[in-house]
């Protein structure tokens, strides 16, 4: 990986984290909002579609849609640790045949990804410097549906996240997180030919789910 947000994600969501996270979607299951991008990407049929999850972490949208019918996922995360257990999920589940993981940036990746019915980028967007290529070319591989979580666009967010970069400057950590306008992620993915027909709010985040008419 070139791009130093991604090396700065690596080395952060490191063993430790990626288990500890592992520990909690076993405990507790998906969390509020990604339980409601599933609701509203089940609601638009996923028995033997095809997913392309981006950072999906533990995995938990590729676990919960394959028990919901879902033919097969691939994904792709810039975290090595989170690919590893999210591989230990899909074993336990009996999922392993059905899963295509790889490591690296999606930006990077994105020529030698393949389309899929569904793609999902649950809390990643706020992990990227660059909007436009992340969500330009993930919405580009949606065929029929595409689902984000990712932070609303208010100065509450911007006050939430502003520790957390001072944070990671203290560290040393060469990643941080971003809010991007709505306005931009919405003109991407509309600009490929999507349009919103799910919108919520929870706390300081937003679910949006796009379908391709
Ligand atoms: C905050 S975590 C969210 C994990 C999970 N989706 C969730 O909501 O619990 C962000 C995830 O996105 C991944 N990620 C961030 N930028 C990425 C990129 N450009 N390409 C691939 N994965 C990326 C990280 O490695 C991490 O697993």
């Amino acid at each position: 990986m070139s791009c130093p947000q991604c090396k700065g994600i690596d080395a952060f969501l490191d063993a430790r984290e990626a288990q500890w996270d592992l520990a909690r979607y076993r405990k507790k299951g998906p969390d509020k909002t990604t339980r409601m991008l599933l609701d509203a990407v089940k609601a638009e049929g996923v028995e033997g579609r095809s997913l392309l999850d981006i950072g999906g972490g533990v995995g938990a949208i590729q676990h919960e849609l394959i028990a919901a019918g879902l033919a097969s996922a691939v994904s792709v995360d810039a975290s090595r640790a989170h690919i590893e257990v999210a591989r230990q999920e899909a074993e336990r589940r009996g999922h392993t045949g059905r899963i295509q993981a790889r490591f690296g940036d999606f930006v990077d990746l994105a020529p030698e990804v393949e389309a899929a019915d569904i793609v999902t980028l649950d809390r990643v967007i706020c992990c990227y410097h660059d909007a436009e290529s992340l969500v330009g070319l993930s919405s580009a591989r949606a065929k029929s549906v595409y689902a984000v979580v990712y932070p609303r666009d208010n100065w509450l967010s911007r006050l939430l996240f502003r520790p957390m970069n001072t944070l990671f400057w203290i560290m040393r950590m060469t990643g941080r997180v971003y809010v991007h306008p709505t306005s931009v992620v919405e003109a991407l993915v509309e600009g490929n030919g999507l349009r919103r027909t799910y919108h919520r709010k929870s706390g300081s985040w937003q679910v949006a789910v796009f379908t391709r008419a």
